[in-house]
């Protein structure tokens, strides 16, 4: 294969969790720019829709689903849904998320589990429900959206302990799915971005501007192509050598 087949998503089946909005959007329509079809999930099924509407104009076949990734049933129906309509799914990107800020000593229990169980639960249900299924096609590629800050704590102005530590399982995650899944021809990465202004981090970037661009060598924020590249990567053939990789795409802020 050339180094262009390499990267050719053409007739991929990709579920996007948290597709609608967001770093989620940005990396489904990567992938649709590179031929596959997306099924993309949240809560908010009007949001994916949009967002289902729009990547349709590039040529692909789209599915847009409601789905709590905190729920198990709700998980089993997007896989049942994806296989109905696409027979296969070839490419699963756990990017759903969410964060609470408070100090570790005022962190109530039901804001950490939310947390946790959205971020790292999340992930294990869906790769399990969506890995039995590629075990069963013996390939597979599973990209898990961790961040830059499972790799390390943070200063005590950014307050957000069960963050931190729900991506940092996601790491590790990644890592022992990797050594799990390795047999059966499933590559299981994880992606950590820096900052991007998206929902989840635009309040936070407003308020911190200066103080956080002096972090990033590249001196600037993540855009609206900065994760494509990675996303298409982890999807393709070109990466079927790698696995339990985190690839971090931070402007050189944990550099
Ligand atoms: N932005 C950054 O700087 C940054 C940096 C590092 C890592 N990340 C990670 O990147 C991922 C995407 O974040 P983002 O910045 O794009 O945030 P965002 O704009 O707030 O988007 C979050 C997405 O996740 C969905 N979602 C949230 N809870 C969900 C649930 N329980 N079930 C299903 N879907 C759910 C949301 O849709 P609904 O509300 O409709 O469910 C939305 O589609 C997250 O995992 C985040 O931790 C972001």
């Amino acid at each position: 294969m050339n180094v262009k087949q390499l990267f050719d998503l053409t007739g991929r089946v990709a579920i996007v969790t948290g597709g609608s909005i967001g770093l989620g959007r940005q990396m489904a329509e990567g992938l649709a720019e590179m031929g596959a079809n997306l099924v993309l999930c949240a809560r908010k099924k009007e949001r994916c829709q949009q967002a289902a509407e729009d990547l349709r104009k590039l040529g692909v076949k789209t599915l847009a689903l409601a789905c709590d990734v905190k729920n198990p049933a709700d998980i089993q129906q997007v896989a049942d849904a994806t296989m109905t309509q696409f027979g296969r799914i070839d490419i699963l990107i756990n990017n759903a998320g969410t964060s609470w800020g408070a100090p570790v000593e005022e962190m109530r229990l039901e804001q950490w589990n939310k947390v946790i169980e959205t971020n790292l639960t999340g992930t294990f249900l869906f790769s399990q429900t969506v890995g039995k299924i590629m075990i069963g096609q013996h390939r597979g590629k599973i990209i898990n959206i961790a961040s830059v800050a499972g790799l390390r704590g943070a200063s005590p102005e950014f307050q957000a302990i069960g963050y931190h530590a729900s991506k940092g399982g996601v790491i590790i995650f990644t890592k022992d799915l990797a050594c799990k899944w390795g047999i059966h021809n499933i590559q299981v990465n994880s992606i950590a971005p820096g900052w991007f202004p998206t929902n989840m981090s635009q309040v936070l970037i407003e308020r911190n501007k200066d103080t956080f661009l002096k972090t990033i060598p590249l001196g600037r924020f993540g855009n609206e192509n900065d994760l494509k590249g990675a996303a298409v990567f982890l999807a393709s053939a070109a990466s079927d050598f790698v696995t339990g990789h985190v690839l971090v795409v931070d402007g050189g802020q944990s550099a």
